[in-house]
């Protein structure tokens, strides 16, 4: 029986704290600019046509929230929560949905906003349900693409930074529900009990 793991997460056992070690990544300056280029790249591709933004909870909200203001033109968005099962660090490609659209997607140019390609399991999850739903267009922007990770054979249209295989949280990510709200985006490392530590 698989044990569900709200996220991938470090390995820590229930009730511990540890001492958390954030690293910035990727600053909030870069990743605006980047947002930016990236609303530029798929307004060029969807010239004049209203782009519907489909989330996936929680960890797209912040990127998604940015990229649709930096797209313009008409844009509509919906979201979807999935969980995905596995034990700490580790997948078992067992994908189950918590919250489907409101609304149908058959006829519209979709664009799937995801915060972080790791395995590619909960995306290739999505893409098989969305495409059996009929949408015009059916594409994908990523912030984050752990590329090394890979175990789905799926990619990202759109893909903000290609990172390192290091657990990161901010800007959306969560490590516990806990970090969504930093404006970077950091790597965080367990170490001896403690408090948090940032390091500039
Ligand atoms: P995948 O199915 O393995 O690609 O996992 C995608 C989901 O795992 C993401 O949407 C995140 O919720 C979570 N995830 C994977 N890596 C990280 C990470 O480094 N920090 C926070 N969440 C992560």
């Amino acid at each position: 029986m698989p044990t569900k793991a709200t996220k991938r997460s470090p390995r820590v056992k229930p009730g511990q704290r540890e001492e958390e070690t954030l690293r910035v990544l990727i600053s909030h300056q870069r990743i605006r600019e980047r947002v930016r280029h990236m609303a530029e790249e798929i307004r060029r591709d969807f010239p004049n046509e209203p782009i519907h933004l489909v989330g996936v909870l929680k960890g797209s909200v912040l990127f998604l929230a940015d990229l649709a203001r930096e797209l313009g033109g008409e844009v509509s968005f919906d979201f979807i929560s999935v969980s995905s099962y596995g034990n700490g660090m580790d997948s078992t490609g067992e994908v189950k949905m918590n919250k489907d659209l409101d609304v149908s997607i058959e006829g519209r140019s979709v664009l799937v906003v995801e915060d972080i390609l790791d395995t590619g399991l909960t995306l290739k999850y999505l893409l098989v349900l969305f495409e059996e739903r009929k949408p015009k267009h059916l594409r994908v922007a990523v912030l984050l693409d752990k590329v090394e990770r890979r175990i789905a054979d799926v990619k990202a249209d759109y893909t903000g930074f290609v990172i390192p295989n290091e657990f990161v949280v901010g800007y959306g990510l969560d490590y516990d529900e806990r970090y969504r709200n930093l404006p970077d985006v950091c790597v965080v490392r367990l170490g001896p009990r403690g408090k948090t530590k940032i390091e500039a």
